[in-house]
Order: C-alpha cells, then sequence, then structure tokens
C-alpha cells in the first residue's frame, strides 16, 4: 500500500482550513495538534460522499457505532465487549467529562497522570473537580508510589474520586503494560476510585508494544472506557465516539442523559463505521510509516540536536521531546516557533514534568519532518 504520509504535498496540505494548518501563520511547519497529514482512507471517502449523494443526513441509529467498535476490539485486540453496554458521545472528551458526571461530584478529585493531554485540566476544571497529579516517573511510565499518594490525597477530601488514564499515553506514547494497569487499578480499588480510561489512541500502537484494553483485565469490571476512531483515521472533525462500561458499571452508564447521546453526529457515524470495518488495511499501512517517521525523527534528532532527550513513542503518533539541555528556558516551543518557524506543543501546558518539553506530532511526510528538525536545530543555535 502507497505511504498515507507522503500523498500529499506541503501546498496541498496548506489549502486545509483545519486547525492545524490556520492556527499559525502560512510560513510556519505545524506539527502540534493531533492530525494527520494524510488524505482519508478510500473506503471512508467512499462512505461519506454516498452518504451525501443518496441525502443520508439524519440523525444516528443508536448502536450502530458501538457495534462496529466491538467488532473492531475482537478483531483487533482479542477484546469482547457488549455493544449494549454502551454510550453514544459526541467525542473522547464529552465522553469522559459525562462519564466523571455519573461517578462524581463537583468539588471531588480526579488524578491524571502527569504529564497528560492538556485538555485533561481545562475540562476537569470546568467540571469543577479537583486535579489531583501523579507524575510519570522519569522513565515516561506510571510510578506505583506517586499514583498511591495522589489516590490517598484524592480520598482524603472524603467525596468520591477517580483515576482517569490515557492509554496509550498523550504526550510520551507510553503503552500501559497489563502488569501496569492491574497495579493502577487494584492501588485505585483499594482507595475507593473509580477508574476512567481514554484508549483513543489505542488502534496506533506500533510493533515493539501491545495495547491491553482496560476493561479486559480482571478485576476492572467496575471501569469505563471511551473509544474513537478519530485519532487513528484523522476523523477528529467527525465527531463521533463511544463509552463502554465493565460488567459492573453497566447499570451507571445506562443513566446517561439522552441530552449527551444527542451529539454524535450521523455522518461521523458514517466516517468512523467505514474506517472500523473497511480501514484496517489502510491502518496497518499508516503503522508501517509511523513507525518509519518515529525512527527517522531518533535518527534526525542523533544528529542534529543529539542533546535532546527523545524516547521513540511505543504508540499515538507524538513525539516528547526533552530540550531541557539545549537552554532554551521552561518552554521551548516558543523559540522553535519564534526563531524556527515550526509549531510544536508546548511542554509545560502538559502538567508536572512538561517544563523543558515539547510535543512534535510526527504524522507527517519525512521531508517535513526533516525540515523541521533542520529548523528546530538552527533556532536552538545547535
Ligand atoms: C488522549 C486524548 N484524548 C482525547 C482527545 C480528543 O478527542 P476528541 O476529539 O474525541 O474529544 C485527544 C486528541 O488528540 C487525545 O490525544
Amino acid at each position: 500500500m502507497a505511504n498515507p504520509l507522503t500523498a500529499l504535498t506541503l501546498e496541498q496540505l496548506r489549502t486545509r482550513t483545519s486547525a492545524k494548518w490556520r492556527h499559525f501563520p502560512a510560513d510556519v511547519l505545524p506539527l502540534w495538534v493531533a492530525e494527520m497529514d494524510v488524505p482519508l482512507a478510500e473506503p471512508i471517502v467512499r462512505a461519506v460522499c454516498d452518504a451525501i449523494v443518496r441525502g443520508d443526513t439524519g440523525y444516528p441509529t443508536d448502536g450502530t457505532y458501538a457495534e462496529a467498535m466491538a467488532a473492531f476490539a475482537a478483531k483487533r485486540w482479542d477484546w469482547q465487549f457488549d455493544p449494549a453496554a454502551c454510550a453514544s458521545v459526541a467525542d473522547v472528551m464529552r465522553g469522559i467529562v459525562e462519564v466523571l458526571g455519573l461517578i462524581t461530584s463537583a468539588g471531588d478529585a480526579v488524578v491524571i497522570n502527569s504529564p497528560v493531554y492538556t485538555p485533561f485540566y481545562r475540562f476537569l476544571e470546568y467540571i469543577d473537580r479537583r486535579v489531583i497529579e501523579a507524575p510519570l516517573g522519569a522513565d515516561h511510565r506510571i510510578d506505583p508510589h506517586a499514583l498511591e499518594r495522589a489516590l490517598a490525597a484524592a480520598a482524603a477530601g472524603g467525596g468520591r474520586s477517580a483515576l482517569l488514564l490515557c492509554s496509550p499515553h498523550n504526550p510520551t506514547g507510553t503503552v500501559h503494560t497489563r502488569e501496569e494497569l492491574l497495579t493502577a487499578g487494584a492501588l485505585a480499588a483499594s482507595h475507593g476510585a473509580r477508574v476512567v480510561v481514554d484508549e483513543i489512541h489505542a488502534p496506533i500502537v506500533y510493533s515493539d508494544a501491545v495495547h491491553v484494553p482496560y476493561l479486559s483485565l480482571p478485576g476492572n469490571e467496575g471501569a469505563f472506557v471511551l473509544l474513537s476512531a478519530s485519532k487513528a483515521w484523522n476523523l477528529a472533525g467527525m465527531k463521533a465516539a463511544v463509552a463502554v462500561a465493565g460488567e459492573l458499571a453497566a447499570a451507571e452508564l445506562a443513566q446517561m442523559p439522552d441530552v449527551v447521546r444527542h451529539g454524535q453526529t450521523h455522518i461521523g457515524v458514517i466516517a468512523h463505521v467505514a474506517a472500523l470495518r473497511d480501514g484496517e488495511a489502510w491502518l496497518d499501512g499508516l503503522l508501517v510509516a509511523l513507525e518509519a517517521n518515529r525512527r527517522l525523527l531518533g535518527e534526525l534528532l542523533a544528529a542534529q540536536l543529539p542533546h535532546v532527550g527523545y524516547h521513540a513513542p511505543q504508540g499515538t503518533y507524538l513525539a516528547w521531546l526533552d530540550c531541557r539541555a539545549l537552554g532554551l528556558g521552561e518552554d521551548p516551543s516558543v523559540a522553535f516557533l519564534e526563531r524556527g518557524r515550526v509549531a510544536v506543543n508546548s511542554g509545560p501546558s502538559f502538567g508536572t514534568g512538561g517544563a523543558g518539553h515539547v510535543r512534535l506530532n510526527l504524522a507527517t511526510s519525512p521531508a517535513i519532518l526533516s525540515e523541521a528538525v533542520a529548523r528546530m536545530a538552527a533556532a536552538a543555535g545547535a
């Protein structure tokens, strides 16, 4: 299969009107927000175009998305779940907020593993939950001692509490192992915290790691997971996602109000279902191309920015770069943007552990990636 990351020229990409391509001036190479520089998989294009031609733009049929996701999960991860134990949501962040609304109240604490996806902070603040950080270790893995301390602090308030896991982890690309997830689940249970897991990046895991669905593990039946095809097939603008409840949480998820289920779009469901049913070969081709980029980034950094710390991500198309040795201050993304005309995400926005770091989106062509690293090296005076 042709490499989807080399199918579009920079000129073609610049005609896009999404956030990635319009937030910064045209001379900036945008390697920030998690959109990919790929054309859509052909089955998605066909399904959406056919729907438009048919005028099939009404309301979604409840259950269609959950069934397609369940079939994909069974095939890809050997994980079976009951589509009836799911709730349709507009997107993963809405799903996280609404699930947390079912199991915690305003003022309750939610534990997150910093550095972590920036909107976790903003959305938790929006629903008035207290954020308690359990920083990852220097190896980017869940630190059980930090997690235990955070869960104890969350329980100390006397209210209900939750642990919000990101699996695979954005921005480090860590793919949590079975043992790590079992430990996290056991620690949460021992402190009375409910677990919600964001598995949006689950389809994007490379050959040296294996995604373990949280709900496939024994003891986790009281948890909730959020899934979507949006990251792996570049469908963020085609809103659709699904919340899955473990066996012991299904009755709670069934309480999800209609007003929340109403957010899913029919055209989004059509696009996502096409991806899940007919887009697996495209996904496998994408993973080969991303894996090559992950390697290329390591080579480029070693040659041009050898003092930048880089652990190749095991999953996601995000690279977490430790730029502390470059002397570019708390937020090196500022120098990369102003002096290098490269947009990467600001490390400090990911919480504790983010200072001196940036997040780079490597889902682009090798040519753009190479140009970006050359510009970053020049910006750093390397
Ligand atoms: C970990 C994580 N969760 C959620 C989202 C956003 O998902 P959605 O657009 O479905 O809300 C992203 C987007 O990059 C993400 O990386």
